[in-house]
């Protein structure tokens, strides 16, 4: 699809990936509804995008999760500006943790940020674009842990790998309405994340772990790059590393294989965010 002139709606646009797409976005002449939860970060990246001759036509600070906040936004996007040609899940939270430190709390806010905050968007915005006839795409960032049983991220996975599912199920859904679907499933990308992720375990652990992820990470911008792509080539879907292409590839076709790298991954998360000696994959 062609990006110039599309009414395009980003969630989580004030930092990452986010961030990054909006920037490409706005070179490649959309007109950008942006939201975040951070005041600061969505006023800084509405700043730079009309210092590059960009076109933000609203920025509003809310909380994804928080469904009165989404639907007040549809209202007055729909009321103003019609229906949007694309919509962006992209805010999200993340949590490592084993399962039984995890509080309640948790729990909580993994599941309403990264799933409902997704599907707030598509029940708020996506009638209105299958009522207007007029195509358009769906675009949503899941993660690794949307295909892989990544070790630490019980909830995590459980949120992302539902971005999935549904994605899928809207992609043969909604070709009748020429509206296209992209379910993005990122390996590591230096963002803030990086920063803001909790870890349930102690303080040079997460540091340690925190240093060991960002030494593979991408830059957000080279993500931001692929999400343009598939958005601009109708991608369905989009992984970002080459070693989770391999996993993946792996998972379907040799499943031994996959279980024995999974059991080395938990053991050697296990080794870092405990700092316990295992004696060997279990
Ligand atoms: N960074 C990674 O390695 C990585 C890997 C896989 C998937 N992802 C996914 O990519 C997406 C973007 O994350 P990122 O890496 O750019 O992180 P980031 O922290 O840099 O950006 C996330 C943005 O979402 C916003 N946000 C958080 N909670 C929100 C809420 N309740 N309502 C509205 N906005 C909220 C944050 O303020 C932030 O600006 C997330 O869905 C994340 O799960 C990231």
């Amino acid at each position: 699809m062609e990006i110039r002139g599309k009414k395009t709606l980003i969630t989580g646009a004030a930092s990452g990936i986010g961030r990054a797409t909006a920037l490409m976005m706005a070179d490649r002449g959309a007109r950008l509804f942006l939201t975040d939860i951070n005041p600061e970060g969505l006023e800084g990246v509405c700043s730079e995008i009309e210092e590059r001759g960009g076109e933000v036509c609203l920025a509003r600070v809310l909380d994804v999760s928080d469904y009165q906040a989404m639907k007040s936004l549809a209202a007055d996007i729909h009321s103003e500006f019609g229906p949007l040609d694309i919509l962006a899940n992209v805010a999200g939270v993340a949590l490592f943790s084993q399962v039984e430190d995890m509080t309640h709390d948790q729990w909580e806010r993994i599941v309403n940020v990264n799933l409902w905050g997704p599907y707030h968007g598509i029940e708020c915005f996506v009638p209105e674009m299958v009522r207007a006839g007029r195509g358009g795409h769906i675009l949503s960032v899941s993660s690794t842990a949307g295909i892989i049983g990544l070790p630490w991220h019980v909830a995590y996975a459980g949120t992302k790998h539902a971005l999935v599912g549904s994605s899928e199920v809207l992609l043969f859904d909604l070709k009748k309405h020429n509206i296209g679907v992209t379910v993005v499933l990122p390996g590591a990308v230096n963002t803030g994340l990086v920063q803001t992720t909790v870890i349930n375990a102690d303080a040079d652990a997460c540091e340690k772990s925190r240093q060991l992820f960002s030494r593979h990470a991408l830059p957000p911008e080279r993500v931001g790059e692929l999400i343009v792509n598939a958005i601009e080539k109708n991608r369905f879907m989009v992984i970002t590393s080459l070693d989770i292409k391999l996993l993946y590839f792996l998972k379907r076709t040799f499943p031994p294989a996959y279980r024995m790298v999974l059991r080395f991954m938990t053991w050697g998360m296990d080794r870092t965010l405990t700092r316990k000696t295992f004696p060997g994959p279990a």
